[in-house]
C-alpha cells in the first residue's frame, strides 16, 4: 500500500496537511529566583502556579496547599519580605524574587524562634496549617515584634486551622517575639529579602 502521496507533494496530501491539528509544546518562560538561599533557573509554564513550583519542580513539600483558592493560607511563603499565599501567584511573577519557605527557617540545626514557640507552645497538632501559620506569624512580628493577642488574631485573619483552636499558635507567636527580642533578631531573615514598601 503506497503512503497516500505524503513525498509526493500531491494536493491530497496538502489538504490532509492543512487541517491536521498541530500539537506544539507549550510555551515556557525562563524564571530565576533564590528560595531558601539558593538560586534557582527554570523554564516553566507560565500557568503554573508558585506553590507547584516550590512543591513539584524544586521538591519544598513543605508548603502545603489546602484549598488552592487562596482561602485557608497552607501555601504562605515569604516572597520579597512579604507573605503570600503562593497559590495565588504564578511562577513568572516570582522572577527575581527572593523567597523564604518553612525548609528555610533552622539554621545549622537551630530552630527559628517562631519554630521553638510552636514545639514548646504545643502550637500544632495534625501540623497542615503549620508552615503557613509560621511564615505568616513571621511578617505580623516583621511588623509588630510585640503584637498584642488581638493584634495576632487578626494577622491570622487568611489562616485557616481546623484542631488548635487557635489559642496555642497565638501562644506560639507571643513565644517567638520574646525570643526574638532577647536575641535581638529579626523575625524574616536577612536572605528572605526585605519588605518592599
Ligand atoms: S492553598 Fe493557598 S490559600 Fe489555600
Ligand atoms: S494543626 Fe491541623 S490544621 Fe492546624
Amino acid at each position: 500500500m503506497g503512503r497516500e502521496g505524503k513525498e509526493d507533494g500531491g494536493e491530497g496530501a496538502k489538504l490532509r496537511n492543512d487541517v491536521s491539528p498541530s500539537v506544539e509544546a507549550p510555551v515556557k518562560k525562563a524564571i530565576s529566583v533564590t528560595v531558601n538561599g539558593v538560586p534557582y533557573r527554570h523554564e516553566v509554564e507560565p500557568r503554573l502556579l508558585l506553590v507547584y513550583y516550590l512543591r513539584e519542580v524544586l521538591g519544598l513539600t513543605g508548603t502545603h496547599i489546602g484549598c488552592d483558592t487562596t482561602s485557608c493560607g497552607a501555601c504562605t511563603v515569604i516572597m520579597n519580605g512579604l507573605a503570600v499565599k503562593s497559590c495565588t501567584v504564578l511562577a513568572v511573577q516570582a522572577e527575581g524574587a527572593t523567597i523564604l519557605t518553612v525548609e528555610g527557617l533552622a539554621k545549622d540545626r537551630t530552630l527559628h524562634p517562631i519554630q521553638e514557640g510552636f514545639w514548646e507552645e504545643h502550637g500544632l497538632q495534625c501540623g497542615f496549617c503549620t508552615p503557613g501559620m509560621m511564615l505568616t506569624a513571621l511578617q505580623i512580628l516583621e511588623r509588630n515584634p510585640e503584637p498584642s493577642e488581638e493584634e495576632i488574631r487578626h494577622g491570622l485573619d487568611g489562616n485557616l486551622c481546623r484542631c488548635t483552636g487557635y489559642q496555642h499558635i497565638v501562644n506560639s507567636i507571643r513565644y517567638a517575639s520574646r525570643k526574638i527580642k532577647e536575641e535581638g533578631g529579626t523575625a524574616i531573615p536577612e536572605t528572605a529579602g526585605r519588605e518592599r514598601r
